[in-house]
């Protein structure tokens, strides 16, 4: 080898002998064993680090010509914010892409980690050891609601000013606290200036490290235990007794690196489809009346959020009030998703995955995204006495699949679980 040649290697010595490169490469990457039969749905996590990547890029890009003022332009109804948007999406050099890029992220990234927590709920990935995993994703989850619920205040259109009147007014019903809370959030007696200033500040720096933060905890302690996978037993529980590796075991890097790399091609293609030619989705991405700047003056004639927060609202809206106070709706939507971060606790089955379960459970699963699917449609129509009834039954479905879990996961009947993983 020529000296020339040998100048690599030696770079990555220096650097080994002061930083844990090439060991921290080993540990998690190409000496990670992963369970070798992933499928279908073990695509969302890598897929939720690109969006998250994607947002983050875009959003560096859009935060250099949006501007975050309320101000109306002297002489018109449009607030400088407001205008700003529209200056991207006219005038900036490839500032519609960008905007795009960011409004369909916006709602492709819940789509990816619904899709995500789905195959934890069905794999049990939650269970034992994978509980903290399971508590960091329900706080990621949490992060990506007040990121997506911060964000949607900043282009200041009628849906932004009015919806974030409607969720603020929320934290006014808590007892004693509330009124000075929303005043706290909004940093003023209405939805303002001031309101779309700090809103600014929380979405382009302080959730966004707070996420991060999770993200890396998320992986850090899905790589102390290991992957769970569609059968649910535990790889590291049979290991090859000379090298130590699981048997059913294979390195992450080059195999899942390169399905992966497929999983993000075949994304990639739906996302710029919709980026390209469905931006608004008929109005479930970007909400028609957001078209509009806002307007104290003007409710629109029905307030709807995005959609993917319409199953917590339509549960919200399900509940009536109670000894004159409305903070009901408000606790059965947080304990709505709370819930969710329970689930470790709350599974008694002795097996993890669904294939291995027993028609109670099954039936329950199926009940539940029944449930959740219907919540979510109810969600995004205006109120009528049918929908609240619907909204009702389907809400109580919602927390008795969680509430019951610990009786009906114990009395069901399970499968055995084979020792080794099957490769269907
Ligand atoms: C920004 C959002 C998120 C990112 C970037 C992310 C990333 C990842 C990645 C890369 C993996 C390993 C690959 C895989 O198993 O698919 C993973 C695993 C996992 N994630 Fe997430 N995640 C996110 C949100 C969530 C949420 C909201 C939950 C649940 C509430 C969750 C629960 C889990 C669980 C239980 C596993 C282990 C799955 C298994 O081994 O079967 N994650 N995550």
């Amino acid at each position: 080898m020529s000296k020339l040649e040998q100048v690599p290697e030696k770079v990555l010595g220096w650097v080994d002998e002061r930083f844990p490169l090439t060991s921290t490469w080993k540990a998690h990457v190409s000496e990670y064993y992963a369970p070798k039969n992933f499928n279908f749905w073990y695509f969302f996590g890598s897929l939720a680090m690109m969006v998250l990547v994607i947002q983050i890029v875009t959003g560096i890009f859009l935060t250099m010509n949006y501007k975050p003022d309320g101000n109306l332009i002297p002489g018109t109804n449009i607030s400088v914010a407001f205008a700003s948007v529209e200056y991207i999406m006219r005038d900036v050099a490839g500032g519609w892409v960008i905007r795009y890029m960011h409004s369909t992220g916006a709602s492709m990234f819940f789509v990816v980690v619904y899709l995500h927590m789905f195959r934890g709920l069905i794999y049990g990935s939650y269970q034992k050891p994978r509980e903290l995993i399971w508590i960091f994703g329900t706080m990621i989850f949490l992060c990506l609601m007040a990121e997506a619920f911060l964000g949607y205040l900043l282009p200041w259109g009628q849906m932004s000013f009015w919806g974030a009147q409607v969720i603020v007014n929320l934290f006014a019903s808590i007892p004693v606290i509330g009124p000075d809370l929303s005043e706290l959030i909004r940093g003023d007696f209405v939805v303002s200036d001031a309101t779309l200033n700090r809103f600014f500040a929380l979405h382009v720096i302080a959730v966004p490290l707070v996420l991060l933060a999770l993200v890396v905890a998320h992986l850090v302690a899905l790589h102390e235990v290991g992957s769970n996978n569609p059968d649910g037993i535990e790889i590291k529980k049979l290991k090859d007794p000379k090298t130590g590796i699981p048997l059913d075991g294979i390195p992450f890097h080059p195999y899942y690196t390169v399905k992966d790399i497929f999983g993000v091609s075949v994304f990639l293609v739906v996302f710029t489809s919709i980026m390209f030619f469905l931006p608004e989705m008929g109005g479930y991405f970007l909400e028609h009346p957001n078209f509009d700047p806002a307007d104290a003056l003007k409710t629109p004639a029905h307030i709807a959020p995005v959609w993917y927060f319409t199953p917590f609202y339509a549960i919200l809206r399900a509940v009536p009030s109670f000894f004159g106070m409305q903070v009901w709706g408000v606790l059965a939507m947080g304990a709505a998703t709370l819930i969710i971060g329970a689930l470790p606790w709350l599974d008694r089955s002795p097996v993890k995955s669904v294939r291995y379960r027993g028609p109670i459970y099954k039936t329950a699963l199926t009940l539940f995204v029944i449930s959740f699917f219907g919540l979510g449609y109810l969600g995004t129509q205006a109120p009528t006495d049918i929908g609240t009834f619907l909204s009702r039954v389907l809400s109580i479905i919602y927390f008795l699949f969680f509430l019951l879990m610990p009786w009906y996961t114990k009395i069901d009947k399970t499968k055995p679980v084979p020792d080794r993983v099957t490769m269907k």
